[in-house]
């Protein structure tokens, strides 16, 4: 029997995919498909400390091989997430991470804090979101302001903190490092692409927002180039992500150096994605007969 089962910052996951913040929502329409028991873990829609409506529409634009989005964080607020989705997904064995985002460094201090009193397995602080005017992004360009905003973040957290990094910087592995120095116990990356698309024949820009997020299949060899590099300069896990729409693409990024892959814009083309992507790795695993597949992690071998 192959092993499937991954540790992120002593947590336990049955295996390697998590289903990305933003795509899943809170996997009550994706458990209508599949039992969530399935994925090895649910990344939650990105939670502020009072609920969101986020952007004006239109929000969503698809282009080639991707889709560009400006949501702006729309969701139910923290406190509604901890009474009313976390009972529904702890009954699966799926670890359950919490992403959360804020206007200000106390806002996700407060947050992580109300956390660590749930049974959520893990945090993931979101500083990397594009289509916000407050927070997000703002604070995940700045390597100073990751260590700051990590290490202030960390004294209120009583479960593993994950840090979300943005792509939308010169040298990624400058924050990441910042992640660590901060007290990161594992970095997933990579949010979206800063991205624009314009209507020629209204001449105005898709997005309300005018600018979004680019995620999606296009994204793919800038993300796995990423999760390499971050390899190189952290010692603590990586959550790769960015692109994954098929086994072969999960074990590109465990061969560049991720513990564990998130699955995410591949869910609003077959909501299947998540499932399929674990069956193409045990294809991939059984092809070349490896027994665990935490084996792969950094395994590419470099020119
Ligand atoms: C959004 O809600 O705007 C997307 C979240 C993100 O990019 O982090």
């Amino acid at each position: 029997m192959a092993d499937y089962r991954v540790k992120i910052a002593g947590v336990e996951f049955e295996n390697p995919i998590i289903a990305a913040s933003g795509s899943y929502g809170f996997g009550r329409e994706y458990g209508q498909f599949y039992s969530l028991d399935e994925i090895g873990g649910i990344s939650v829609k990105g939670l502020t400390l009072i609920p969101r409506e986020g952007n004006d529409a239109p929000r969503i634009a698809e282009t080639p091989m991707g889709i560009l989005n400006s949501v702006g964080l729309q969701n139910p607020g923290v406190d509604y997430f901890l009474e009313h989705e976390l009972p529904f997904l702890k009954q699966f064995k799926t670890k359950v991470i919490a992403n959360i985002a804020g206007n200000t460094i106390e806002e996700y201090c407060r947050m992580a804090e109300k956390i660590s009193d749930s049974a959520v397995d893990m945090i993931e602080m979101n500083i990397s979101c594009p289509n916000v005017k407050e927070g997000g992004v703002a604070f995940g360009v700045c390597p100073a302001t990751v260590e700051e905003i990590t290490h202030a973040v960390r004294q209120y957290a009583k479960k593993p903190l994950i840090v979300k990094l943005s792509p939308n910087v010169t040298d990624i592995t400058e924050t990441a490092r910042a992640a660590e120095a901060g007290g990161a116990d594992a970095v997933s990356l990579i949010n979206t692409l800063t991205g624009m698309a314009i209507d020629i024949h209204t001449r105005r820009p898709i997005l309300h927002n005018n600018i979004g997020g680019l995620s999606g299949p296009a994204v793919k060899p800038v993300a796995v180039r990423m999760v390499w590099q971050v390899r190189q300069a952290v010692n603590i896990p990586i959550i790769g992500m960015g692109g994954i729409s098929g086994g072969e693409d999960a074990v590109e990024f465990l061969l560049a150096g991720a513990n564990a892959v998130a699955v995410g814009t591949h869910h609003f083309v077959d909501p299947m994605a998540a499932v399929r992507v674990m069956e193409g790795i045990k294809n991939y695993m059984d092809a070349y007969q490896i027994e665990r597949v935490s084996d792969l992690t950094g395994k590419v071998q470099p020119y």
